[in-house]
């Protein structure tokens, strides 16, 4: 590389990668709030709060969420980790009397076989990790059922568009254990419900549906595969490929081409085995003694392989074509899939990303928030007041700033304008010595002089 060329290199600008973003302020105070409401909402209905790694074993994932599904086949970011390996081949190499030295690793490194590196991946999404953590703390042990919930990044490598990013979050609860009572499911859906409520998020659209179990559904899957072959010629090839793979994914089809077709093909609910219709019907029946709105649509099948039984998806205003702000269901089997006992489990995550942009959209995001006060002072022992009134004000949880250096008064009250402060407080060699301040509101421009305390009392009283 030339000189000149390595001196640009060097003064590059660096950008966050494709698909992943800042969230800056002021929207993060919204973050805040959506977040903080989650909190509020979910401890009302008993849920407290999991945290989980953002990288597992790749196996986790392939196994829980199903290795031919989009997620795991195509969109996980995985890499190998060798120190882990190195970790690993120390341990071998202890357990059989070896002694360890560099030589002995290096060796040992160069002859070890695949299995020995440990394939991860950051996480996709985060079910998977709690009947992980479920099992690996024996938490069966615990009164049942353990309602769980999670806020945090989620990675998945998909085309980015509005709504849709590398890096997302999610909010998520799982209530694993129990019953599988018809009454937890509606339950789960009224906290996410009500959530959306308090948030006021508009147009809010909750869509149903049970896929069955493991009696039905393979003879469902295999009628629907018998009456896609007789249309074969007609879908497009994501669709033709499906039919082997996954025929139920035919049904999420948004190809216009596909629309007419798969009106067709026949309904799971017409197929469900007595367990699973009662099931359907009891959960239906829930939600509506709860007051919750719902649309049985017989195309939801979700993206991920540990559903049975009931599924739903919940979209919201202003999104586009990504307008789906939520989606869960019922994974019974999942824990015990993962190695651990039977248990029955249902969930849901929100992606926070889109749950924000829905709130923007229809302008139910909070006004940026100014200082309360910004403290305009001159002089050497006004600044030793100054410091004391900010830790004073902070103190009574007022939002305060105080300039480091000394400006005229004039520069500082259009700082205070630019930074959106409600008030400045003047402090001068005159109102330290006669103890009296001066607060000047910037809305309109008056000004009042008060003591400290009738300052405090003033300020608390708006
Ligand atoms: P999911 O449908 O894959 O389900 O994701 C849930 C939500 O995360 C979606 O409805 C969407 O709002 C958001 N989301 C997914 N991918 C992206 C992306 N690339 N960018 C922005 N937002 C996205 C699950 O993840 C399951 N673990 C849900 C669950 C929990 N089921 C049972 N328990």
């Amino acid at each position: 590389m030339s000189e000149g060329a390595a001196k640009k290199e060097d003064r590059r600008k660096f950008q966050a990668i494709r698909g992943t973003r800042d969230l800056l302020p002021p929207e993060t105070a919204l973050w805040n709030r959506v977040e903080q409401t989650a909190h509020e909402v979910f401890y009302t209905f008993g849920f407290a709060e999991i945290r989980v790694p953002i990288f597992e074993p790749t196996e986790l994932f392939a196994r829980a969420v199903g290795s031919d599904t989009d997620i795991v086949s195509k969109e996980m970011f995985s890499f190998t980790d060798p120190a882990n390996v190195i970790k690993t081949l120390v341990q071998d190499a202890l357990q059989a009397g070896l002694g360890v030295d560099v030589k002995n690793i290096d060796h040992a490194f160069q002859s070890s076989s695949e299995e020995k590196v440990q394939f991860i991946s950051l996480r996709p999404e985060a079910t998977a990790s709690v009947c992980r953590a479920y099992i690996e703390h024996g938490m069966q042990q615990l009164p049942q059922p353990v309602k769980l919930y999670y806020t945090g990044p989620m990675f998945r490598r998909e085309r980015p568009q509005k709504g849709r990013y590398r890096q997302f979050y999610q909010i998520g609860a799982e209530v694993l254990g129990g019953s599988d009572a018809p009454a937890i499911d509606a339950e789960v859906i009224e906290m996410v419900m009500t959530f959306f409520d308090r948030l006021e998020l508009q147009g809010v659209q909750l869509d149903i549906n049970s896929i069955g179990c493991r009696d039905c559904r393979p003879k469902y899957v295999e009628l629907l595969r018998a009456e896609l072959l007789k249309v074969k010629d007609k879908l497009g090839p994501d669709s033709q490929r499906r039919i082997e793979t996954n025929p139920l994914r035919v049904l999420d089809s948004k190809l216009e081409s596909e629309q007419g077709i798969i009106a067709t093909l026949p309904h799971i609910a017409d197929h469900l085995c007595e367990d699973c219709a009662k099931h359907y019907a009891e959960v239906k029946h829930q939600l509506q003694l709860r007051g919750v709105m719902y649309r049985e649509n017989w195309r939801l099948v979700r993206g991920l392989d540990y559903y049975m039984r009931t599924t739903f998806e919940i979209t919201a205003q202003g999104l586009g074509s990504q307008n789906a702000v939520c989606g869960g269901g019922r994974y019974d089997g999942l824990v015990e899939l993962l190695g651990g006992p039977p248990t029955k489990g249902i969930g849901f995550a929100i992606g926070e990303d889109r749950l924000i942009l829905s709130l923007q959209e229809s302008g139910k995001a909070p006004a940026p928030q100014g200082r309360d006060v910004y403290i305009a002072w001159m002089g050497e022992r006004a600044h030793a007041t100054a410091v004391r009134a900010a830790k004073d004000l902070r103190k009574a949880g007022f939002s305060v700033e105080l300039p480091p250096v000394e400006q005229k008064f004039g520069k500082a009250l259009g700082q205070a304008d630019k930074l959106g402060a409600r008030f400045a407080l003047i402090l001068g060699d005159n109102e330290v010595a006669s103890g009296e301040w001066t607060l000047k509101t910037l809305a309109d421009g008056s000004q009042q002089k008060l003591t400290e305390s009738q300052l405090l009392d003033f300020l608390r009283k708006l």
